[in-house]
């Protein structure tokens, strides 16, 4: 007993055939002995069989009936069974860290590592430094982990780690490399200066003592850390009693045990709006949003899909509510209050017409205003603000008076050159500078205040009415609506909104259509009627044409052939002229004699088809280039050269035989 209490290390083997004085002591045969944790037999079996290693520790064999556990991090201890209290920094965001000292000195290698559960995307982590530098920097920064040694050198991790699970980083330093793993994978590495740890240097975890220099890198840690370690030396916040040594805890603030969670669910700051339902996680929320919401927060409320539009409308969701658009004929009238608090820099309208002078808005507080009219066809916009300022006019090119939609954008931006801004409109896409240099940036914004706003008319008695149709008009980027609420199935939430204020809301007519122009038909002959918008437009049969199809297309019933046959092909005639006419309408004789052969003055006669030349006394010949024989020739049938004209001399009778048409002895 006495030796056994001596040395708490007792034996483990078998022994038999123990004997002392000739008697077998062991295995014992009677009660006279003690046998204390002895058994009969000496089986040697496994005993990792029997799992002896807590957190999945790794049970190694160590021979008989002997093991040790390997222990996964954060676990430790001969079976794994305890494990590295977890530090809560920033519990209910407050300004948390802690501060070590380095125990002795680390040699050449140094290597950081510990579990970081986050939620926050940014964050000082770890700061290791001596009396004159902050010698590695580890931070968060959207979420990724940025590593630097001495000021400058950085490696940045691949992958978020903010996403309220734990990691397990480590930074190994290691000569003029450093490299950064991630839960055992690889992030990347950096040449670095050689860096000299010693001991006495500061850690500091989760923060720097002056909130400044903490700012700098991302503030104050929110999450938790467990297991760290620099060198396989721990850095205990709350150490597991004498379980393993741990550097010198200098300061402790605000650090909690554990890995409690904020409750972001609290009544006072429920973050689920419009009734959505929180549910706590980790540092964390979710939001069950009742139907018709969305978003994390249940912020978007799906107004559009409750319906509160007339039919005529089509809704669109705005951040903070909805508009009913439409498209209208009719003047509307609005008043803007005091509510709307952003600056008005755009401006944007759509609208179609046929005419070529109308107001599209008129918008007048006092001696300010501002209006987008047509005049001559062309886009024009006039703005004064301020008493004494010039009335500021600008017109577009190019007619939009064509009854096709149109959309005008106006857009103030501020210029990085120039100390002007710039006055950008666009027509239809078509960018123009307008020269700003004596418009103010906010010269718009006069029209939130108390001011009267006209859609498609100068005035509420309608001058310079617009007839023609106007789609969705913004200021803003807030809608100038058509409906009243008071039309709608439930008024819009939005605090900041247009309101009209005319009363008439019976002859609106939503919807974009012109006059009646088909109605009666004005295409003549079975013409097909289009309504192009305030402009009809004929498809004629195809023997009728014109604009009304007031035309034939049978170009012949208009006789157009003097002299000749007509006969028509497509929307053209031709003329088939009778003998001895010519000309497109076989208008003008055919002029047989021009270019003839008479020569030597001689006369042409004019025949249908052919000529004849009368020629002088002394010539003869068809034209007229032989010369006149005497009379006296005509005989014996010799000299037919001796009639006029072709005549045959006969020698039967000693006398010319004329050719036809002429007559008389030669
Ligand atoms: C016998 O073994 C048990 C379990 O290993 C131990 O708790 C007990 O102290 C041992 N008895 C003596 C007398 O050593
Ligand atoms: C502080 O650390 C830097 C970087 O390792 C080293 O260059 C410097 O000499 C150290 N200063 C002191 C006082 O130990
Ligand atoms: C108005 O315009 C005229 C002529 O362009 C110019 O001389 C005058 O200085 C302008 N006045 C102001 C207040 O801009
Ligand atoms: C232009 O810049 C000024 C000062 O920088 C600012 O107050 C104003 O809101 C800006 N205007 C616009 C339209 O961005
Ligand atoms: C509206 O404007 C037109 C055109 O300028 C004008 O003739 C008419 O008198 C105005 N009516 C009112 C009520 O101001
Ligand atoms: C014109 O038409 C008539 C009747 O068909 C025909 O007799 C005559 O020959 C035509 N004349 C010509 C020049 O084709
Ligand atoms: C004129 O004479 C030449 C040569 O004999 C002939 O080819 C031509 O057709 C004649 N011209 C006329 C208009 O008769
Ligand atoms: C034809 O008569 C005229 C005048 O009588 C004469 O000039 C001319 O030479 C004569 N021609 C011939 C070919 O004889
Ligand atoms: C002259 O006329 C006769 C008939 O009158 C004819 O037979 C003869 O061939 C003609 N001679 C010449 C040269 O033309
Ligand atoms: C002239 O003579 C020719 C040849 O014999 C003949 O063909 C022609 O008909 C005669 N002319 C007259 C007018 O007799």
């Amino acid at each position: 007993e006495n030796a056994v209490a001596m040395n708490p290390t007792a034996f483990l083997g078998c022994f038999r055939d123990i004997f002392v004085d000739s008697q077998m002591v062991l295995p014992a045969s009677t009660t006279d002995y003690i046998q204390t944790n002895v058994t009969l037999g000496c089986s040697n079996k496994d005993i990792c069989v029997e799992s002896p290693c807590q957190n999945r520790g790794r049970c190694v064999s160590q021979g008989w009936r002997s093991y040790t556990c390997e222990c996964h991090r954060p676990y430790e201890g001969p079976h794994c069974e305890k494990e590295y209290v977890t530090a809560r920094f920033g519990n209910k965001d407050q300004e948390s860290y802690a501060v070590f000292s380095l125990d002795d000195d680390p040699g050449n290698t140094l290597i950081v590592s510990m579990f970081v559960r986050t939620r926050q995307s940014s964050g000082l982590l770890l700061i290791l430094a001596n009396s004159t530098s902050q010698y590695l920097r580890l931070w968060l920064q959207d979420g990724i982990v940025n590593v630097q040694v001495n000021n400058f050198e950085t490696l940045v991790g691949r992958s978020v780690i903010s996403d309220g699970h734990f990691h397990l980083l480590t930074v190994t330093l290691e000569g003029t490399t450093a490299i950064l793993l991630q839960s055992a994978q690889n992030q990347g590495s950096a040449n670095i200066r050689h860096i000299q740890a010693n001991s006495g240097d500061s850690v500091y975890v989760g923060g720097l003592t002056d909130p400044r220099a903490s700012a700098s890198f991302g503030g104050y840690f929110k999450g938790c850390v467990q297991d760290l370690r620099i060198n396989n030396k721990r850095l205990q916040f709350y150490p597991v009693e004498a379980m393993v040594k741990s550097n010198n805890l200098q300061q402790l603030i605000n650090v909690e045990q554990g890995c409690s969670s904020d409750n972001a669910c609290a009544v006072s700051v429920n973050p689920c709006l419009n009734g959505g339902v929180c549910y706590s996680m980790w540092d964390d929320f979710i939001c069950n949003c009742p139907p018709n919401t969305a978003g994390r927060r249940c912020e978007k409320v799906k107004w559009c899909e409750m319906s509160p539009c007339p039919t005529s409308a089509v809704c669109q969701l705005h951040s903070q509510g909805f508009d009913c658009e439409y498209q209208t004929k009719i003047p509307l009238h609005y008043r803007s209050h005091g509510k709307i608090k952003h600056s008005f820099n755009r401006f944007s309208i759509s609208f179609r017409t046929r005419q070529t002078a109308a107001t599209l808005l008129h918008a007048q507080k006092d001696f300010d205003f501002f209006t987008m009219s047509l005049i001559d066809s062309q886009l024009t916009l006039q703005l004064q603000v301020g008493f004494d300022q010039n009335v500021s006019v600008v017109h577009t090119v190019g007619p939009v008076s064509d009854g096709l939609w149109h959309t005008v954008d106006l857009k103030i931006e501020n210029s990085s050159t120039m100390q002007t801004p710039l006055w950008i409109l666009a027509l239809d896409r078509n960018k123009m500078l307008i020269d700003g240099s004596r418009m103010h940036p906010q010269a718009l914004d006069f029209l939130r205040e108390e001011t009267d706003i006209f859609l498609g008319g100068l005035n509420k008695s309608g001058g310079m009415k617009l007839s023609g149709c106007l789609g969705p008009a913004e200021i803003g980027g807030l809608v100038l609506p058509f409906h009243k609420d008071t039309e709608l199935n439930f008024p819009r939430p939005q605090p900041e909104q247009f309101v009209r204020v005319d009363g008439n809301t019976v002859n609106l007519q939503y919807g974009c259509w012109g006059a009646s122009v088909c109605d009666p038909n004005p295409c003549q002959n079975g013409g097909v009627c289009e309504d192009v918008f305030d402009l009809h437009q004929c498809t004629c049969l195809s023997e009728w044409t014109g604009l009304l199809c007031q035309e034939s297309t049978d170009r012949c019933l208009s006789s157009p052939c003097v002299f000749g046959n007509c006969s028509s092909m497509s929307g053209e005639y031709k003329c088939d002229c009778e003998l001895g006419y010519e000309g497109h309408q076989c208008e003008s004789e055919v002029n047989v004699c021009e270019n003839s052969n008479c020569s030597n003055g001689a006369t042409c006669l004019q025949g249908l088809k052919n000529y004849a030349c009368l020629c002088p006394q002394n010539l003869t010949g068809q034209y007229c280039k032989l010369p006149q024989l005497p009379v006296a020739a005509c005989i014996g049938g010799r000299w037919n050269y001796s009639c006029y004209n072709g005549g045959n001399c006969s020698k039967d009778d000693n006398s010319c035989h004329c050719l036809p048409g002429f007559i008389g002895e030669w």
